[in-house]
């Protein structure tokens, strides 16, 4: 039987990050796959983590099973941490997941039991995954425009006029913060008109929320994905806890409904739990209850928050170095667009035979879209990495 399998065409950021492992040069620089990294290239465990984990040793009395939905306390916690304090009680549904991806894929075929015909709308560019899971699930996909090329800013025109098309049973999959691959996010203006356009279209908002607390800080990341709760009486929100609380391996996230009425939170949430239940079983705790330590514990969550701005104000300080270096070399602002960008990735605007070439000659890893990770940088890397990019003419 498994003889009659098809080879999978590889996940392209992964086998990146395989690509740049195996290279024997001393020199590579990975700014491919999306994780941060200090500047000795390390990815750390943070400080909170380390205490809530050893508080945690401690404390547990059991490992026995957590609730399906997972623990009501790491739901909480998240959901504040997302919505702020005026949570919609009445009407919020929520999922412990497997990582910011479990979130989206159960909320994608949360979706699916609710609308069998359901169609997808996700920018383009997006994150490949969300495009592989959806051709995965044979769910129809439509893109809208996002990127502009030019200006490397947002074609919010583009976006608008395409989202016109949405209609109810749709979900529009937004970035809540620091969009991936392009780095390019809307301000609160354009938030403001999405809502609108949403109302209008009767559509549902699927926010893809990876890096609150990479762009702009805590609230300011979380403030699109707040007001289109606050104005749209249906939204789902899968968020990740990877990247802000730096546990990628411990595989945490959750997934929000927020329904029209309390009948149906019900509804979503016994869902939500079935889906849990027919994927994975419970959700795994360990990394939620780091989370939940720290986000109830008001030193801990002070660490965890300076932690998380000093790791936030690095990345905006390569942002700027590496504009300055550029500017220095190409005598030209032309690369402004990297400082205005937000998280951990910007996309360049190179071509993929010049993708390659950094990679053949510099040893400089981008993913093939020329999406770069600001967070592999460090001082020394970032003139390296300006010289190369005036060296093959991006
Ligand atoms: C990325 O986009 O590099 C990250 O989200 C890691 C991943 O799983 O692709």
């Amino acid at each position: 039987m498994l003889s009659n399998l098809q080879p999978q065409s590889p996940d392209k950021i992964l086998a990146l990050m395989a690509e740049f492992r195996a290279d024997p040069r001393a020199e590579k620089i990975d700014l491919g796959v999306g994780v941060y990294k200090d500047e000795t290239g390390l990815t750390p465990v943070m400080r909170a983590v380390r205490k809530a984990e050893e508080r945690i040793l401690r404390e547990e009395t059991t490992k026995t099973y957590t609730a399906l939905p997972g623990e009501p306390a790491y739901r909480e916690a998240m959901a504040r941490l997302i919505l702020g304090d005026d949570l919609p009680v009445d009407r919020l549904a929520t999922v412990a997941s497997v990582g910011g991806t479990g979130a989206l894929r159960v909320g994608i075929d949360l979706a699916r039991m609710a609308n069998p015909a359901l169609r997808v709308w996700v920018s383009d560019p997006t994150w490949p995954n969300h495009v592989s899971i959806l051709n995965y699930l044979g769910v129809e996909t439509l893109t809208y425009r996002y990127f502009d090329a030019e200006t490397r800013g947002v074609n919010f025109d583009g976006m608008i006029e395409d989202l016109r098309g949405a209609k109810p049973g749709d979900l529009v999959l937004l970035h809540g913060c620091c969009h991936n691959p392009t780095g390019a996010n809307l301000n609160i203006a354009q938030w403001d008109e999405v809502a609108a356009l949403l109302a209008e279209t009767g559509a549902t908002p699927l926010i893809d929320l990876a890096y609150q607390g990479f762009g702009d800080g805590l609230d300011a990341d979380a403030a699109g994905t707040r007001l289109i709760a606050s104005r749209l009486p249906e939204v789902l929100i899968a968020a990740s806890c990877s990247k802000n609380f730096g546990i990628y391996r411990e595989r945490t996230g959750i997934l929000l409904a927020i329904c029209p009425d309390s009948a149906t939170r019900d509804l979503a949430q016994g869902a939500m739990a079935h889906l849990n239940r027919q994927t994975f079983s419970f959700p795994p705790d360990h990394g939620a209850r780091i989370v939940t330590t720290i986000l109830t514990d008001p030193e801990l969550r002070r660490d965890w928050e300076t932690e998380l701005e000093e790791v936030r104000t690095g990345m905006l300080d390569l942002r700027e170095q590496l504009v300055r270096e550029l500017r220095e070399r190409s005598g030209s602002d032309r690369f402004g667009f990297l400082a205005a960008h937000r998280g951990m990735f910007s996309r360049l605007g190179a071509t993929p035979e010049q993708v390659e070439t950094l990679k053949r000659d510099y040893g400089i890893y981008l993913v093939g879209d020329s999406r770069l990770n600001i967070a592999g940088l460090n001082k020394n890397t970032v003139p390296v990495l300006a010289q190369a990019i005036i060296d093959v003419g991006i």
